[in-house]
């Protein structure tokens, strides 16, 4: 069963919503608002449940960085339960772009994504994990 409830919010953050949800190419508010409640829910969920989760962490790293290569096929080995498959592509002379799929508890997921934040030569890490049930 659908529900239907009304909010009052301001026109200022009103309008903020409203460019928002134009940029995210959602058609209605409700829509948008529909998919920011999963997402907190979720969010909610990954930190006081400890589930299961398959995601992805997209890391781009130079490569020239003495030893990094060696650190990263390591810290995957250190974790070859959760770390299903990656995909290595090269982006130019310098970086390199890595996918890793893994699969496991969503704190275990979290801390690989953390080592590999805080290794040297790493640029950027982008982590995204989703439950298999809602
Ligand atoms: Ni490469």
């Amino acid at each position: 069963m659908i529900q239907r409830f009304g909010v009052s919010i301001d026109d200022a953050l009103l309008k903020k919503f409203d460019n928002y949800i134009e940029r995210k190419g959602y058609i209605t508010r409700s829509e948008a608002i529909r998919d920011l409640i999963r997402e907190a829910l979720i969010n909610e969920s990954l930190e006081m449940e400890n589930p299961d989760v398959f995601g992805t962490i997209t890391v781009i790293y130079d490569h020239e960085v003495r030893g990094i290569t060696e650190r990263i096929t390591h810290l995957q080995h250190s974790f070859v339960k959760e770390i299903r498959a990656a995909i290595h592509v090269h982006v130019d002379e310098k970086n390199c772009l890595e996918v890793v799929i893994v699969h496991g508890k969503a704190k275990i997921i979290k801390e690989i994504a953390d080592r590999l934040m805080s290794m040297r030569g790493v640029k950027n890490v982008k982590f995204q994990v989703t439950k298999v049930e809602p």
